[in-house]
């Protein structure tokens, strides 16, 4: 069924907000979305009405808080198909998720001249966690081309990767830039076909579209509950039990383990073997109510409307003269999401967002915590970004071209 935005927008208080005098127009949902009722009624009553430690009370709140806690691991593993709670990990974020990768798995399983294959449209978070591991065991770190187009991934530059049969390949499922959507089904394949193990960045993903992870076939997937209606501070690893199994501990503390002696501990089971001292407990319930929400629009319709909404403004887009778009353009909408970064000619990206927040809307400019793709492969100190989610409007877009052709007329005069 065809998401209404109008109806949806009553759930969200935020937009009772005016930004500079004028009605909010959030088009920055890929930095992070904006929170409906239900989430924050989910908060704020844990702390009003059951606010206390989980795993650790035997008292009538503290299981109600500890239940709610681990029901929302329950809901996430079913929006992503993965067998069950036991595969999901709570970390902080999707930075965090990454790095226990890496200080784990990796640190274990990696030594001194292996090869870690990534993409030049990685997020920093999935570059200098490999960068740190480089310069700590010497694991030699490779990228994968960007097509002349700078669309997509080059995969004959994948495939030359590959022959240096690369340990583990991660690879981001959407560029936080370019909004190109990535085939990391055949990534992981062809990465599993030479043995290798993949970690797939969702963050772009999973609060916009249907993502199994069963289909997908990776090992690991990291993403954030900010970026899908729930609140910070709360990211998600999921990776298929017997890795998980195989692995050392994150962090040491309370919680991680189940015994601990004067020299020597015995870790929880998972998934509590990587989640060392008191929780986010907030956090995974209003992300509990966030799913839920979800969950009612279903993740196809989500897609639908973003799909259609970028339809929208990639054609307006193109039809506006001295402004170019990057990533792909109005005719391939299946490889991309709801998210558009685009050039002004001659004018730089911060003054660009600079009149945008002074007609009331929110976009991003800068970098976008990807300086290898901006900087070097597109050969920009910045540029700036719209990114959709469930609440935007066409009419939001109406008003980020007439913002455009405002910044135009300033400073093209
Ligand atoms: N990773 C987030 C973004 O792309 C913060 O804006």
């Amino acid at each position: 069924m065809p998401i209404n935005p109008e109806e949806i927008r009553k759930d969200f208080p935020i937009f009772k907000t005016l930004m500079n005098g004028k009605p909010l127009v959030y088009l920055d949902s890929a930095a992070t979305s904006q929170k409906p009722k239900k989430v924050i009624a989910a908060v704020s009553s844990y702390y009003k009405k059951y606010n206390a430690n989980i795993h650790r009370g035997v008292y009538k709140i503290s299981e109600e808080a500890t239940e709610k806690y681990e029901k929302s691991k329950k809901k996430i593993a079913s929006l992503i198909n993965a067998s069950g709670l036991e595969e999901i990990i709570y970390t902080r974020n999707t930075t965090e998720s990454i790095n226990l990768i890496a200080l784990t798995w990796a640190d274990k399983n990696l030594k001194g001249g292996d090869h870690v294959l990534i993409s030049e449209l990685e997020h920093h978070s999935n570059i200098v966690p490999w960068i740190l591991l480089s310069k700590k065991k010497g694991i030699i770190l490779d990228y994968i081309k960007l097509n002349s187009e700078k669309t997509d991934l080059d995969y004959s530059s994948f495939e030359e990767q590959m022959k240096k049969s690369p340990k583990l390949v991660s690879i981001s499922h959407c560029s936080n830039v370019l909004g190109t959507i990535i085939d990391v089904k055949r990534i992981a394949k062809r990465a599993h076909e030479a043995g290798a193990v993949v970690l797939v960045d969702a963050a772009q993903t999973v609060p916009h579209m249907e993502v199994d992870v069963k289909d997908l076939d990776c090992d690991f997937m990291a993403f954030s509950s900010h970026k899908m209606l729930g609140p910070s501070g709360i990211g998600i690893l999921y990776g298929k039990r017997h890795l998980l199994e195989a692995m050392p501990p994150f962090l040491g503390g309370g919680d991680m383990i189940l015994s601990v002696q004067h020299y020597d501990f015995t870790p929880n089971d998972l998934p509590w073997k990587f989640e060392a001292g008191t929780s986010n407990i907030e956090g995974g319930i209003g992300f509990g109510a966030a799913v839920d929400y979800l969950k009612k629009i279903g993740m196809k319709n989500v897609r639908e409307h973003e799909e259609t909404l970028t339809k929208y403004a990639l054609e307006k887009l193109e039809d506006l003269d001295k402004v170019s778009v990057f990533g792909y353009g109005s005719d391939s909408l299946p490889r991309r999401s709801g998210t558009i970064s685009f050039d002004i000619e001659g004018i730089h990206p911060h003054d660009v967002a600079e009149i945008f927040n002074s007609e009331g809307i929110a976009v991003r400019a800068g970098h976008h915590c990807a300086m290898p793709l901006v900087v070097e492969v597109l050969n920009k100190p910045a540029v700036t970004r719209m990114s959709f989610y469930i609440y935007n409007t066409t009419t939001d877009v109406d008003k980020a071209v007439e913002a455009i052709k405002k910044t135009q007329k300033i400073f093209h005069k």
